[in-house]
């Protein structure tokens, strides 16, 4: 005789729970030389041999551009609340100024009538990786020029969309584009420069403050804030060189983009580690720390995997990891990343813009793709957001990186991300069995 399974109490949402998933334009749309798009750092990285796996780019990606109703009914047959997409700034200024690409404009307002219409709410990005290239030739995020022409960009998009997006996020993980793109290199503009690295981030910082301003200007109603990956360390040992390692090591993961933001300073840790003679150092002008502080409406959290850090200040891995090999799951870190943010810089609101993992999906014979690994991943980690939630986070909105299969930058279209599977060849688009569970989620306000 089998015993029956144990009931537990559902975990219920507040009402109106956002409940949502994330695209970025340069990973979606495809029709990379339509309607007036200039090229961006992404065209030209993506197009150069040996920088992306299989030499994949996103010329077509999932074809966004020209099949947004199809995916419009997608969303709106999961049922979701809150759709968060990119706007590519090629789209709106060919070469990152002078006058907007009314084209451009015209696509996004058709994409933002078309949420509206199914009663999901827009949640745009300014900015998700995808820079002018023009601009990068005139020296890109090293350039505090480009911080303003950021600026006039994100002007533009509110003058011309304002009304109908309630919430603006300016600068998608800054911290990725210093550290894979200027770091590492793996990412567009593929550069290894340390002391460049950090002054992009200011540069980074300073376009978010200014575009703040820049909203606030137009006295429109939108919400606007900046979207951070936040990755919780822990040390790896009981030693106090871990501890220690591990508390200058959160300084460049979160701290570096938080304090600014929140507290107006850059974390002292930090700015010591670098020296005195640091491009970073030397490129805060009087004034920026106000602009970069300009009070927000909220903060955007994505959220994918903690670091593990030793007592020499190297990492290592303690769970299991997902097809992306930088990933551990680890839903608890859910939980640490979103009460510490309330603890540590008050209780701005919070939506979790990103959270998800590549999982090997593949068309069945019957027509599914069955992903019980995404729903294993996405149960337990929304779990840890309800239980911050239960702590007093004032979390309103989740989610799922990413609504569709697509371009997963220099990993190409190895990684499936999605919800919705993909199958390049056709582009028909094919609801993963995660789409199905998340749709009985949204439509109980419960897990
Ligand atoms: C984030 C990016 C997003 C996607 C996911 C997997 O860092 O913002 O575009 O690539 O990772």
């Amino acid at each position: 005789m089998s015993m029956p399974t144990p009931q537990r109490p559902p975990l219920r949402f507040p009402p109106g729970f956002g409940w949502g998933a994330a695209t970025s334009a340069y990973q979606i749309e495809g029709a990379a030389k339509e309607d007036g798009r200039g090229e961006s750092v992404w065209d030209t990285f993506s197009r150069t041999p040996g920088r992306t796996r299989n030499g994949d780019t996103g010329d077509v990606a999932t074809d966004h551009y020209h099949r947004y109703n199809e995916d419009l009914d997608l969303m709106r047959d999961l049922g979701l609340r809150s759709y968060r997409f990119s706007i590519a700034w090629p789209r709106i200024q060919a070469d990152g100024t002078g006058a907007p690409n009314q084209r451009g404009l015209d696509f996004y307002r058709r994409l933002i009538d078309g949420l509206h219409e199914r009663g999901i709410a827009p949640m745009a990005t300014l900015f998700h990786w995808d820079l002018p290239q023009a601009l990068q030739d005139a020296g890109g995020w090293e350039s505090r020029d480009t911080a303003h022409r950021f600026a006039d960009y994100a002007d533009i998009v509110f003058r011309a969309l304002g009304d109908r997006v309630p919430v603006w996020l300016t600068i998608n993980e800054p911290k990725t584009v210093v550290q894979n793109g200027y770091l590492s290199g793996h990412h567009a503009p593929g550069r290894q420069d340390p002391d460049a690295a950090y002054l992009v981030a200011h540069h980074l910082h300073l376009a978010h403050g200014l575009a703040v301003r820049a909203l606030r200007a137009t006295g429109g109603p939108g919400r606007i804030g900046p979207a951070f990956n936040l990755h919780p360390c822990y040390p790896a040992d009981d030693s106090p060189e871990a501890a220690a390692a591990t508390r200058l090591y959160d300084g460049y993961e979160n701290r570096l983009y938080l304090d600014p933001v929140f507290t107006g300073h850059y974390p002292q840790d930090v700015l010591a580690d670098l020296g005195p003679d640091s491009r970073l150092a030397r490129g805060i002008a009087d004034g920026d720390l106000e602009v970069i502080s300009s009070p927000v409406d909220l903060l955007a959290v994505q959220y994918y995997t903690p670091i593990y850090v030793t007592a020499g200040g190297g990492t290592v891995g303690r769970w299991p990891t997902s097809q992306a090999p930088w990933q551990q799951i680890y839903p608890e870190g859910m939980y640490d990343v979103l009460t510490r943010v309330t603890r540590d810089y008050g209780p701005v609101p919070i939506t979790v813009t990103e959270n998800g993992l590549p999982t090997p999906d593949t068309l069945g014979a019957d027509g599914s793709v069955d992903d019980p690994g995404r729903i294993a991943f996405l149960r337990d980690h929304l779990a840890a957001a309800h239980r911050a939630l239960t702590a007093g986070v004032p979390l309103e909105s989740f989610h799922a990186w990413s609504l569709l299969d697509n371009f997963e930058w220099d990993e190409g279209y190895d990684q499936r991300w999605g919800l919705v599977y993909v199958d390049y060849a056709t582009q028909r688009r094919i609801p993963k069995t995660s789409a199905h569970w998340y749709r009985r989620v949204i439509a109980d306000n419960a897990l």
